[in-house]
């Protein structure tokens, strides 16, 4: 079965309510001009996600949100729970991000935690691994993702409520990238555990994309490897032209 190809805008920190309304519409306007079959999922701040779902609607492209709780209500200051993602118009979660990983110190079980909690209210999770730089350096990058996912990804997560994004940390905003065939290698491992976790045909119809400094100089050869599934865009996101040609390179 073919998998959809989805191309994703985290725009991480960024975005007021007038720059970030101008950019929904922009990207609305790109997408419009052209038939496409990919699926396009864009995951402002919190604070934005309002304004951006009006400044959506009508549109195909879809809204997620870039952390959540894991309980539904209660005493968690400054925390939204996938409830409240939900309330708001949002379809996916993008989770255990490696910002927030370093900033918050999350951990792959609290990662697996946030996401049974975000499938049981009905949100899609995007659940991000990836290797530091001293972890590639010293060989272990396949062995980090495999733990990153059999500790984040719940063991009942299926290719309809769950994407992975493959974000080596050392390429994030670097503009550095790692080679195609380290890609590809890393992406057929992960599927290869992800049939361990899952069974095989959840693993084969279980999107995997690639995040980190893609561009649309680079969408072509990252994204149409074959067990790459589209991908995860951070400061490329920020720009609707920029966004819409990679899904253009990416071949949607
Ligand atoms: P950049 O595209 O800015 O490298 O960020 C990637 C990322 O972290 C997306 O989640």
């Amino acid at each position: 079965m073919a998998r959809k190809i989805m191309i994703a805008g985290n725009w991480k920190m960024n975005g007021l309510s007038a720059d970030g309304l101008e950019l929904a519409k922009a990207i609305k306007a790109e997408v419009k001009l052209k038939k496409r079959n990919c699926e396009f999922v864009v995951c402002p701040p919190f604070t934005l996600l309002g304004t951006i779902k009006k400044a959506l609607k009508g549109s195909r492209i879809v809204l997620g949100a870039q952390d959540c709780h894991f309980d539904e209500k209660g005493a968690h200051t400054g925390d939204i729970s996938p409830l409240m993602l939900l309330d708001m118009g949002c379809t996916y979660v993008i989770l255990g991000h490696s910002e927030r990983r370093t900033d918050h110190g999350e951990t792959d079980e609290l990662v697996s935690k946030k996401a049974k909690a975000a499938h049981k209210a009905g949100l899609k999770t995007i659940i991000c691994i990836g290797e530091t730089l001293a972890q590639r350096e010293s060989g272990e990058t396949i062995d980090v993702c495999s733990k990153q996912i059999l500790g984040s990804v719940p063991d009942d997560a299926t290719a309809v409520d769950t994407v992975i994004a493959y974000e080596p940390v050392w390429a994030i905003g670097t503009g550095k990238t790692p080679t195609t065939q380290d890609v590809e290698e890393v992406h057929a491992a992960v599927r290869k555990v992800l049939a361990k976790k899952l069974g095989r045909a959840q693993a084969n119809k279980m999107r995997i994309l690639y995040g980190g400094s893609v561009k649309p100089s680079n969408a072509k050869e990252l994204l149409s490897l074959p067990d790459v599934d589209g991908g995860l865009i951070g400061g490329a996101s920020l720009k609707a032209g920029d966004f819409l040609a990679i899904a253009d390179n990416a071949g949607c």
